[in-house]
Parts: C-alpha cells; structure tokens; sequence
C-alpha cells in the first residue's frame, strides 16, 4: 500500500483579506518525487508556504504521516522533518558557509549530518569559511538546499530552485536529488517552470490555477509543447 506523507484537504489562505489558495487538495506519497507546476501567481509558494506553516490557513486540513498539522509553528513543522527550501535562496549573506548551514542544524534539531551535505555540494565544503554572500547564484541555492539536508527532512519542498541558475548546476541539483530520493527514501515538492528539471526529476506532476489544483500530468506530457503552453504559458 502506499502511504501517504502528506495530505491537504479543501486548503484555503492568503493575505490579509485576500484569499488566495481555494481549497487546495493534494496528497504526497512517502517516498515519490512531485512536481507541481503553474503559471506565475497562481498560489504555489503560497501553498508551500501554508504547509512549512509561515501562512496560517482559513480552512481545510494538511496531515503530516496521519497527524494534523496546520495549526502547529513553523519550527515544530520543521522538527517533524518538514525542509524548506525558499524560492529566492534566502541565504544570510554575511555570514559564512558554515554558519547558515549551522542555522540549518538549529532549526530541525537532533543529530545533523554535514558530512553528506559537503559530499554532495564539495564546493561548500571548500567555501565553508566565505560569507555566503560570495557565492554564485547557483551555489547560494545548493546552500539553501544543503542547509535544510544537514536536519535530515523527511520531505524536502523546493521552491523553484532553478531560478536564475546556470543549466550545469541545475543539472546538478536535479541529479543530487534523485539520489538522495533513491538512496535515502527522501520524498520531494518540487515547484518548477524548468520542464527539463520536471522531467529529470519527477514522477507525478499537478498542475495549479487559480489557487486550486486542477490536473495530474506525467512528466512525459511536459514533451508535449501545446500541454506546456496551456499550462505555463510559455
Ligand atoms: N506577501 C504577500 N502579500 C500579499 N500578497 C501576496 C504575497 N505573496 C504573494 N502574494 C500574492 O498571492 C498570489 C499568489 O502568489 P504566489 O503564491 O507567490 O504565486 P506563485 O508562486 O504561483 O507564482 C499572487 O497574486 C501574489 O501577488
Ligand atoms: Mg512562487
């Protein structure tokens, strides 16, 4: 049987008065890897957001492994094995390598594990002393990535982790974690517009509009131009 990881039910949020998830409904399977795709605006970070639990939800339900968790803090969320990963990076630019990742540590709590953080991005093993600040666009995302690894998430929400990126280190990321879905049963949310990312990465992938999901695609659809351009458009 396939379990379920995490489910959200009727999801609504937004800001302020303005509601902008409508009542999302997705299920996330222990070990796969989703993608989930979308115009711009359309509510995917929003989504991202209600679940790590920096947006409180207005109505509807988000199971973690069996267990409601939309009315917990963001840091319990994240103790529970819930890794966020930002859209944007969000490293702290004057602090070191080692420092952020050290951040990393302090949020999830328990035994960290860097030795595989600088076994997959050896680059920040080798800049562990720089201020992040220092760092290329691609290596400041392989930083946020490796600074929600050190804390062994259960689940690992990548919020367009592709943005901005040079196409070698995008390659890298989609490879690192493919491996790290096989080896360690790693289960990931992967918000993406890179259709090659999609497709080297994902098994499933939903689509969103409106604030609400609206199809499953299989990767291999993303070949296909005019499903990409109604669903992107790009
Ligand atoms: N902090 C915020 N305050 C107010 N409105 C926001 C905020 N962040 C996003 N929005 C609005 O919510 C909607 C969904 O945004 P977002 O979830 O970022 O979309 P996506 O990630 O799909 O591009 C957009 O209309 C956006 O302008
Ligand atoms: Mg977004």
């Amino acid at each position: 049987m396939v379990k379920h990881l995490l489910s959200i039910s009727g999801l609504r949020a937004g800001y302020g008065g303005k509601p902008v998830l409508q009542g999302v409904d997705l299920t996330v399977n222990d070990g796969e890897i989703l993608a989930l795709i979308g115009r711009n605006g359309v509510g995917k970070s929003t989504l991202i957001k209600a679940i790590i639990g920096l947006l409180p939800p207005s109505d509807g339900s988000i199971r973690f492994r069996g267990d409601e968790i939309g009315g917990m803090a963001p840091h319990a969320r994240a103790r529970l094995g819930l890794g966020y990963v930002p859209q944007g990076r969000d490293v702290f630019p004057r602090m070191s390598v080692e420092e952020n990742l050290r951040v990393g540590e302090s949020i999830r709590g328990g035994a960290p594990d860097y030795d595989q953080v600088y076994r997959y991005f050896p680059i920040l093993h080798e800049r562990r002393s720089q201020p992040a600040g220092t760092l290329s666009g691609g290596q400041q995302q392989q930083l946020a990535i490796g600074r929600v690894l050190v804390g062994r998430p259960a689940i690992l929400l990548l919020d367009e982790p592709s943005e901005g990126i040079q196409p070698s280190i995008v390659q890298d990321i989609a490879r690192i974690g493919v491996d790290l879905n096989q080896k360690t049963g790693l289960t990931i949310v992967l918000v993406e517009q890179n259709i090659d990312m999609i497709r080297a990465m994902a098994q499933r992938c939903f689509v969103m509009d409106k604030g609400r999901v609206i199809a499953e695609l299989t990767p291999d659809l993303l070949e296909d131009r005019d499903i990409v351009r109604r669903y992107l458009a790009v």
